[in-house]
């Protein structure tokens, strides 16, 4: 397989600035990112993954009552002592590989949730001229080699833009962004065509995007516009849907078990998934679902 050579992609952005309604009243002063699936939030599910996947710098658009979100990767010098002091080895070592590295965190503020489109356009300064990623933190993927990883090797084939996606049920399209697709390479599929949130007898495939996105930089100039589309909200898909016939774009049917954890019952498979894959509580949680079923 020949390996072209595009830009790098080392800047990943993370939209963190919405309400979180859908789990009120938790998220009335708490993140909705900071709710944890197993032993650590969202938001650190994702930063992990970036991680892996050699993403240098970490750029969070954050918005009101958001600071703890930046605060779970700071140095935590009293924790971290009275765990040496107790002889916690392990969990002291959980705590520090939740550390941001110097100099790696980026913040910016979306002053209004108007949409993940104008939350993404909040970052645009510190991302400057080069392809980012972007990560939602709702979504996460339960598989050894992590999305983003496998999105890095699609973009060093082709290059372009590239977005993770996966089959739905026909019946829910209306809650997805949807692809028109064109050629099939492999895992990857190349897009001709995006419709946010489209009635089944309307969609034009039953490919769903998830919350992983390679893209260039041009897609600023169209995020600048403002428009508003599905729901109110400046969309991230209507400003991809301009760039759509300029600019290559492939969207990638990745590995792994994905979790919607922006609704609750993704959020409790995904506690239930990783519940089970833990090797403390693994035993555990398969005899709490026998004895709840
Ligand atoms: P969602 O579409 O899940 O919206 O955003 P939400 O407001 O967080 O949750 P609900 O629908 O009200 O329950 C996906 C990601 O985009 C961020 C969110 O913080 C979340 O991580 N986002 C969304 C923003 O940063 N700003 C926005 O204006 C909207």
């Amino acid at each position: 397989m020949s390996q072209n050579t595009f830009k790098p992609v080392r800047k990943a952005v993370f939209p963190v600035a919405g309400l979180g309604t859908r789990f009120l009243p938790a998220t009335k002063v708490m993140p909705k990112e900071m709710l944890p699936i197993n032993d650590r939030p969202l938001i650190q599910h994702v930063f992990e993954e970036a991680r892996e996947a050699g993403i240098e710098e970490f750029i969070f658009v954050t918005g009101r009552y958001k600071n703890m979100l930046e605060e779970h990767f700071d140095f935590q010098p009293e924790l971290e002592q009275t765990l040496e002091e107790r002889g916690k080895v392990d969990m002291l070592q959980k705590v520090r590989d939740s550390e941001m590295p110097a100099g790696k965190l980026f913040l910016t503020r979306q002053p209004r949730p108007l949409g993940l489109g104008h939350a993404v356009w909040c970052a645009a300064k510190l991302v400057g001229n080069e392809p980012f990623a972007i990560m939602l933190p709702d979504d996460i993927v339960n598989y050894e080699k992590g999305c983003l990883s496998q999105m890095i090797d699609s973009y060093n084939q082709y290059g372009g833009n590239v977005v993770a996606v996966k089959d739905v049920p026909r019946e829910e399209t209306k809650k997805y962004g949807i692809l028109d697709i064109g050629e099939e390479k492999g895992d990857a599929v190349s897009i001709n065509g995006l419709v946010e949130k489209p009635n089944p007898e309307d969609a034009p495939s039953t490919l769903s995007i998830i919350g992983r996105y390679i893209l260039q930089p041009e897609i600023f100039d169209h995020l600048a516009v403002f428009e508003k589309g599905a729901g109110n909200e400046i969309q991230l898909t209507d400003a991809m849907a301009k760039l759509l016939g300029k600019q290559e774009f492939h969207g990638l049917r990745f590995k792994g078990e994905h979790f919607d954890c922006g609704s609750r019952l993704g959020f409790i498979a995904a506690n239930l998934a990783y519940g089970l894959k833990d090797k403390e509580i693994g035993k555990g949680v398969s005899a709490l679902l026998e004895q709840y079923k």
